[in-house]
This record gives C-alpha cells, sequence and structure tokens, in this order.
C-alpha cells in the first residue's frame, strides 16, 4: 500500500514510519518540519516526505495514494490553549480539508489520530468509545470536531477511521518530555525529585508510541467492515493509572530520587478510565504490551545513552516551549509555519 503519513517527523510519526514500512507499506511523510531537530540520540532514516504545512496541501500530494495516516497536529493542551484559534485551524480545518482532498482523489481509508482526552471530565467509571465526549481543552475539542466531521464523508469508498491513542509514553528517536511519563522520567534524573504539579488523583491511560504504531498498521490492513467509520480507544487496561501511581513507577526506576506532589496546580478536570477492548476485537491479535514500569526504565535507559541536558529537557523536548523559542528567533512565523515552508509569511 502507498501511504501518506502526515506528521512524519514527530514523536509518533517517527516511530510509526518504520514500522509502517516494515509492514510492507511504501510510506510517504508530509510535515512542515516544526520539531524535525528534536532529536534524542541518532537522528532517524525519515523516509521522502512533502515539506508542507497540511494547511496547504493540495491534491497532488494525494494521486496515487491508497491510505492516509494523519498525525500532523497541534499535539497537545498548553499548545491548544496558547493559540486556540490556530489550534482550529491546523487540527480541525486543515484535517477536513485533507479528508476531502483524499476522498474526492480516490484514497480508500483515512486512519485519524484522535486522543482518549476527548472523553475529559468523566470521573472513575470505564468509558468505552459510546460514552458521551465531554472535551475540556480546545485541543481535545479540535479532536471531536474532526470525528464528526469525518463521519459525514464516509461512503462506500471512503471509510475515516478514529483512533483515539491514549497519553503516549517511550522512547522516540524525536522525543517530547511534556507527556507525563517521559516528563516525570527526565525530571527525576535531572533532579532526584519526581515532581507532580497536581494532587495526583487524575487517572491517566498510557500507552507506548511502539502500540500505537502497531495498531495503526492493523488498522490500515483490517478488513473494511471491521474499522469503516469507527471509534477505537488504542492501549490498555493495565495502564489505567492516577498519576500519583506514575509518579511511584518512576522513583522505582530513577535510582535515588522522590516522589514530591505539590498539589500546586489542584486538581485536574482530565480524569478518564478507559474500556480497550473494542480495538482488540476488531485487529485480532493486536495488544498493547508495554507497562509503564518497562516504558520507564527504557525511558531511564535512553536518556542515560544519550546524556540529557536540563537545557534540552526544557526546550528542545518540550513542544510549546520549542515553538516559542522558534517564534522568538523568527524561524517561525505567527501562524506557526517554519519560514521557507510553502505558504509561510518569510
Ligand atoms: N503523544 C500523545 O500522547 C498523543 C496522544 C493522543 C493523540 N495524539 C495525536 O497523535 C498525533 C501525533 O502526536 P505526536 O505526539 O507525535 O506530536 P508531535 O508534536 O511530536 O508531532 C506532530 C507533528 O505534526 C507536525 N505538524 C504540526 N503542525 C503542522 C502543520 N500545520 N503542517 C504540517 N505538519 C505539522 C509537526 O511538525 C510534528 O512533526 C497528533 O495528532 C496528536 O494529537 C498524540
Amino acid at each position: 500500500m502507498r501511504v501518506l503519513l502526515t506528521g512524519h517527523q514527530g514523536y509518533l510519526g517517527s516511530v510509526m514510519a518504520p514500522v509502517l514500512t516494515g509492514a510492507g507499506h511504501e510510506v510517504v511523510g508530509l510535515d512542515s518540519g516544526l520539531f524535525a531537530g528534536c532529536v534524542l540520540g541518532p537522528a532517524p532514516d525519515d523516509p521522502p516526505g512533502h515539506p508542507v504545512d497540511v494547511r496547504d496541501v493540495t491534491a497532488d500530494a494525494l494521486a496515487g495514494i491508497d491510505a492516509v495516516v494523519h498525525l500532523a497536529a497541534l499535539s497537545n493542551d498548553p499548545l491548544g490553549s496558547l493559540a486556540p484559534e490556530l489550534t482550529y485551524d491546523v487540527n480541525h480545518r486543515a484535517s477536513v480539508r485533507l479528508a476531502r482532498l483524499a476522498r474526492d482523489a480516490g484514497v480508500r481509508r483515512f486512519l485519524y489520530a484522535s486522543t482518549c482526552s476527548v472523553y475529559g471530565a468523566s470521573g472513575s467509571d470505564l468509558v468505552d468509545e459510546d460514552a458521551p465526549l465531554r472535551p475540556v481543552t480546545p485541543y481535545a475539542d479540535s479532536k471531536v470536531r474532526v470525528e464528526d466531521d469525518l463521519l459525514t464523508l464516509a461512503d462506500d469508498d471512503f471509510s475515516p477511521v478514529f483512533l483515539r491513542n491514549a497519553t503516549a509514553f517511550g522512547f522516540s528517536p524525536r522525543l517530547r518530555a511534556d507527556i507525563v511519563l517521559n516528563n516525570l522520567v527526565g525530571h527525576a534524573i535531572l533532579s532526584g525529585e519526581v515532581r507532580v504539579l497536581s494532587d495526583g488523583t487524575p487517572w491517566r491511560p498510557l500507552v507506548h508510541a511502539a502500540d500505537i504504531a502497531a495498531a495503526f498498521a492493523r488498522a490500515l490492513t483490517a478488513p473494511r467492515e471491521a474499522v469503516h467509520a469507527r471509534a477505537f480507544n488504542v492501549g490498555t487496561e493495565q495502564n489505567n493509572v492516577t498519576v500519583a501511581e506514575i509518579a511511584a513507577e518512576v522513583a522505582e526506576a530513577v535510582p535515588g530520587s522522590r516522589v514530591v506532589i505539590t498539589g500546586e496546580t489542584g486538581g485536574d478536570t482530565r480524569s478518564y478510565r478507559v474500556d480497550f477492548s473494542r480495538v482488540r476485537a476488531a485487529l485480532p491479535g493486536y495488544e498493547a504490551l508495554w507497562t509503564v514500569k518497562a516504558g520507564a526504565a527504557q525511558l531511564v535507559e535512553a536518556y542515560g545513552r544519550s546524556g540529557l541536558t536540563e537545557e534540552d529537557f526544557r526546550t528542545r523536548f518540550t513542544r510549546l516551549a520549542w515553538l516559542s523559542a522558534r517564534r522568538r528567533a523568527g524561524s517561525v512565523d505567527g501562524a506557526l509555519r517554519p519560514r521557507g515552508v510553502v505558504g509561510s509569511d518569510g
């Protein structure tokens, strides 16, 4: 299959590209390269790609493509809250436009990277895919809007599929340290403290980046009737954990570190425990295998091997800080297009 992978130079995309290639697909990337330099250790070998902003994609990028895996987005709550309008432009409007172009070009399957944070404030009952969606941030709301709009595009020849990923963790050659486990491990290594800013009680389902990649790879080739116009939570019940439990795992993985729960941000309204049975039933043989413990150990090893610095931890691997630094330096414009990429104002 010829697959267009948007966001291939991001945290998940850099793990997913070799998984899809390894499964025998011909992968073509598309990414504006906002975080292409956010590399921990040796740079990955990227597939060929279009250096294009997803807001400016044209039909030629879809010609001859069998399936789209759409990851490109402003990828977390702080980024989304910084510039809600940009988040809706990139995450919502550009995604729907891309899906329309794909459908018009005869692409048959469109895998969309959604998130379990669409469940928002859902308390401690297990939520499945039919649970009410209660997004509490512009980021999560943008994901709900895409799901709604893509559903209206589904027809006999075009299958949108919504993969609602739990919060990712684990090594990627393009690391993110602003997601909970990666952040807590890095902080513990650098300071000796596993620092939790909330009161530790929110539920956060976690899933390893490699387990997300495996789910997408299977969803690409699953029979149409198993996935057509359906949503799937991606993760495993064994990783439905509270932030305090995640912190305890980190303290065990990082010798000499201790947990400090500051509570300075109080309770967190984003709390959800998730049922993952549908993805296992629809994609036979699929199981998210990585535990939080194994992921913490992997990160300790990766950070140690590459000699993680405080500066890189705070800036290069923190999406919001990195974009702010690039804007100050003038290499990214006010609409978050890197200078020189199609459509940028410089
Ligand atoms: N990492 C997680 O915990 C997680 C959980 C659930 C869902 N997701 C979703 O998975 C996807 C990938 O997440 P990630 O963690 O790899 O994020 P990331 O920020 O590492 O990667 C996003 C990629 O998209 C690209 N991009 C952003 N805006 C673009 C634009 N306007 N045009 C072209 N490219 C653009 C960036 O350059 C980057 O390479 C996102 O849609 C995210 O919302 C991630």
